[in-house]
């Protein structure tokens, strides 16, 4: 029986060797850790558990988009020997239908597999002609609607910084 739920203080080891394993020790030296600069989304840092064993986690940042306040979705993984059976669609789907609920946010961006994510709704971000603070590939970087109008709402180019920056 799978459940998902929110991480808690005794997660945090697992959660840091299973980072370490799927993106490396360089991870934190990727643009998108500028962005993360304070803590995460507590009520959408959830774990996926089975038998209490941590298979995935997946949490989200608030960062600036222009004057707005949006989501950065990520980061996302699941146990090496684990994937493709699931589970990482079940606790992004899960995340979404939390932060669409909770109503705070109009946008969810992530920087991600550009294969993965439309599954999920979202769409390029390219032609929103985003200035994000250091090197990142365009195509990864997608957008999702949590509330209606949000992207026809944008007006390019658009700043993307840490909310405290
Ligand atoms: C990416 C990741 C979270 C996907 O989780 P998962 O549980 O393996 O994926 P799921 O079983 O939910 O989904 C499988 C589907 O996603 C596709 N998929 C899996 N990994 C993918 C990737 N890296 N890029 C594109 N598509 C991918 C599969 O082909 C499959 O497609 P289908 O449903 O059309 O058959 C997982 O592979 C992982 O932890 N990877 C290492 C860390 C990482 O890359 N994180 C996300 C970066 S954006």
């Amino acid at each position: 029986m799978v459940e998902i739920s929110k991480q808690t203080a005794a997660d945090d080891a697992a959660i840091e060797t299973l980072m370490g394993e799927a993106f490396g020790p360089a991870r934190y030296s990727r643009s998108v850790w500028l962005l993360r600069s304070g803590p995460p989304i507590s009520d959408l840092c959830l774990v996926l558990r089975q038998s209490d064993t941590m298979l995935a986690s997946l949490r989200f940042w608030e960062v600036r988009l222009e004057q707005q306040t949006v989501l950065l979705l990520g980061p996302l993984a699941v146990q090496p020997d684990l994937r493709g059976q699931g589970y990482g669609q079940q606790i992004v789907k899960e995340g979404l239908a939390r932060a669409k609920a909770m109503g705070k946010w109009p946008l969810v961006l992530v920087s991600g597999e550009p294969d993965y994510y439309p599954k999920f709704g979202f769409v390029p971000a390219a032609s929103y002609q985003l200035d994000w603070p250091g090197f990142v590939e365009p195509e990864r970087l997608q957008f999702l609607e949590l509330q209606q109008g949000a992207l026809a709402a944008l007006r390019p180019p658009l700043r993307v910084r840490a909310v405290n920056a």
